[in-house]
């Protein structure tokens, strides 16, 4: 299995933060954001990962990260010119996964979940994760039918079928690379995650795992700080267990 961290943008909704270096670079409290998914990835047991960057900045990644060695994993990096969208991490990776199956995780996605024993149970076709949230309509969204099988996955309904939203994990066969490559590019000009989930759906391939811990989109001002606070807290307490 291999581990692709999509970590480029342009991160137009932390601005000006996010005009001096790249949003996954920024605190969440006492750690550079991209930590949280090296660990995420690093803990379900993946440590072969392709970091994929904007151009702008992509010596900060390089400063910080090096090869991975620090981290007991080894890291690649790719530059992703223009944000294309969110399965061209696929597309860019192509060569990284060869004959593998792919992790992709985003890198301002902050999860305290141990997902080892999903990923390492995975055999074939897809696997994401949904969490139950209060505005499902910034997210794509599943719809389950009375046995919780998926039924549909909608981006960013006005109209959501139902408070579940696919959360930024997912993994894949490596088929994915070949769906990737023959996507269209949605009304908003990306190549999107949900339209690769919707083949594995109506192929009926998908696996939804539901899931309830702390998940962050740490992508907008009040996101960040509100992670960076529940971190601080988390340390705190952690300190007065010694
Ligand atoms: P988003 O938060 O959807 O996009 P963004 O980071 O550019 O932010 P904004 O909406 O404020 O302009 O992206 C989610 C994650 O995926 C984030 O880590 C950036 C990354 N990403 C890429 O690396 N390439 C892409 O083409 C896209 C769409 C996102």
């Amino acid at each position: 299995m291999k581990g692709i961290i999509l970590a480029g943008g342009k991160a137009t909704r932390l601005r000006p933060l996010t005009s001096i270096t790249s949003k996954q670079l920024l605190p969440v409290y006492d750690k550079p954001m991209i930590y949280y998914p090296i660990d995420t990835l690093i803990k379900a047991g993946i440590k072969d990962i392709l970091i994929i960057i904007a151009p702008d900045y992509s010596g900060h990644f390089l400063n910080l990260l090096g090869d991975g060695k620090e981290f007991g994993a080894h890291f690649s990096y790719a530059v992703q010119k223009e944000p294309r969208g969110l399965a061209d991490a696929f597309i860019i990776g192509k060569d990284f996964i060869g004959d593998d199956s792919v992790t992709m995780i985003l890198g301002d996605n902050i999860f305290e979940k141990d997902f080892s024993q999903e990923i390492s149970s995975f055999k074939s076709g897809a696997m994401v994760f949904a969490k139950k949230v209060s505005d499902p309509e910034r997210f794509g969204v599943v719809e389950f039918d009375e046995n919780m099988n998926a039924v549909s996955i909608e981006e960013k309904p006005q109209k959501p079928k139902s408070d579940y939203a696919v959360v930024g994990l997912y993994t894949y066969d490596n088929k994915v690379v070949e769906y990737a490559q023959n996507l269209a590019p949605s009304p908003r000009g990306e190549i999107e995650i949900t339209d690769i989930n919707g083949i594995y759906l109506k192929n009926g391939e998908i696996k939804v795992n539901i899931f309830d811990s702390l998940w962050e989109d740490a992508g907008t001002f009040d996101s960040l700080l509100h992670v960076s606070n529940v971190m601080a807290e988390k340390a705190k307490t952690k300190v007065e267990v010694k």
